[in-house]
């Protein structure tokens, strides 16, 4: 039977004969199998992914024959030269993509099923892909079971979209922590409590390969990793910890090397005020109705924001700064202009120099909106000016501060 190519050529039949040293880019299964093998025809870059599809095709008993490409032509080739039972295809290669390998299949006039096997096609794509004729998808690389496990806690003072940053970074850590394949022997626990001082404690427990003290001592240090080039920055626990220390908390961190991780994340809870005393919580009352320009080249914000306030605010949205400059240069007055930094044309730097010609009442009235990088210049000119900065993504809630912190 036929396992694998030149990588363990002591499992291989053809491949045996291959010289070493030659570039396994596609791999091929020869050796009859006893019983008639499966003919399975991989699109897959990598030859990792490649084994373990295979892996499993073959832990559910399957004899199989198998070729692996990884671009157009290689594809096509094989298509001519064999009578393939199946494609598997990956679903994003760097040379191209599994629809385009589909296109590829359906052109050659091959009536053959063709199944994604994926760890990154979101529903969308797979719904696409099933309408153009694909006959199946499979996810592939499970690492562990998620366990959710939530205590009935009070509410913290923090900004949703910052915390969602943190626990992402820290379930993306757990699951980078557990190798492929083992979902049903590994587990990644997310619950929530109160400790003794009645913080809320968010723990993200995994199953991991944990860490020794001299990893465990630097894992908040920027730039510390211990991950390859492409998957680590050694950044997102830097981050965490900055994001936590603002909204006044911590985190913690308990580590057993081969056993796994706990990371610990322990806030304040909210001091609960009189509703009167609470505003940035609760839109201020209709009757202070004001005018909002958005100028932002990208058209979801500008509707996302009139969303959001329109039941209590006139939003204007511009997608370009000169239309936005148009407006008020016509005497158009607004009560807060949202202005995104980064846009093609004039910039938000450009726009609100602008309008210090036109119509310098306004200046103190903008809240600069940005992707949350900046060049030397923009970091320049943002850090010489009073003006707030909402960094997407933001939320409701963060629109409503921003707002009252310009209306006066
Ligand atoms: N859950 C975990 N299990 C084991 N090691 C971890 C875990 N979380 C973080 N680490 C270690 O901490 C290092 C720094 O993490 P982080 O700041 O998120 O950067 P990155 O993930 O880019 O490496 C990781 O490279 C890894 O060695
Ligand atoms: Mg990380």
């Amino acid at each position: 039977m036929i396992e694998r190519g030149t990588s363990r050529p002591e499992e291989g039949g053809a491949d045996r004969a291959r010289p070493s040293g030659e570039a396994p880019a596609r791999r091929r299964g020869g050796t009859p199998a006893p019983k008639a093998p499966v003919r399975v025809l991989l699109v897959e870059d990598s030859e990792d992914d490649a084994d373990l599809t295979l892996c499993g095709l073959r832990r559910g008993g399957l004899a199989l024959e198998y070729e692996r490409v990884d671009t157009v032509d290689g594809l096509r080739e094989a298509l001519a030269r064999g009578a393939w039972d199946v494609v598997l295809s990956d679903y994003g290669m760097p040379r191209f993509n599994a629809l385009e390998a589909f296109a590829v299949v359906q052109a050659g006039a091959h009536d053959l099923p063709f199944i994604i096997v994926s760890g990154t096609m979101g529903e969308d794509t797979a719904v696409e892909a099933m309408r153009v004729g694909v006959h199946d998808y499979i996810v592939k690389g499970h690492r562990a079971r998620l366990v959710l496990s939530y205590a009935d806690v009070p509410r913290v003072e923090a900004n949703a979209a910052r915390l969602g940053q943190v626990f992402l970074n820290l379930l993306i850590n757990a699951a980078q922590a557990i190798d492929e394949g083992r979902a049903d022997r590994n587990e990644i626990r997310v619950s929530t409590s109160l400790d003794a001082a009645g913080r809320v404690v968010t723990e993200v427990r995994d199953t991991g390969h944990g860490m020794p003290p001299e990893v465990m001592a630097r894992v908040f240090d920027p730039f510390f990793t211990t991950k390859p080039v492409g998957v680590g920055t050694g950044l997102g626990l830097s981050i965490c910890d900055r994001i936590v220390c603002s909204f006044g908390g911590e985190i913690e961190v308990s580590s057993v090397p081969g056993e796994g991780t706990v990371f610990r994340v322990l806030l304040p809870r909210a001091v609960t005020r009189p509703a009167a005393a609470h505003p940035p919580s609760a839109l201020p009352a209709p009757m202070h109705h004001g005018r909002v320009l958005v100028v932002d080249d990208e058209p979801a914000i500008g509707v996302a924001i009139r969303r959001a306030l329109r039941h209590a605010y006139d939003v204007r949205v511009a997608t370009r700064a000169a239309e936005a400059l148009r407006w008020v240069t016509a005497g158009e007055r607004f009560d807060v202009v949202f202005c995104d930094l980064m846009m093609p044309e004039r910039t938000g730097m450009d726009f609100y120099e602008d309008l210090r010609d036109v119509a310098p009442e306004l200046l103190e009235r903008v809240v600069f909106v940005t992707g949350g990088t900046f060049t030397d210049r923009t970091r320049a000119f943002l850090d010489a000016l009073p003006n707030p900065r909402l960094d997407k993504p933001f939320d409701v809630r963060d629109l409503r501060v921003a707002i009252l912190g310009r209306l006066r």
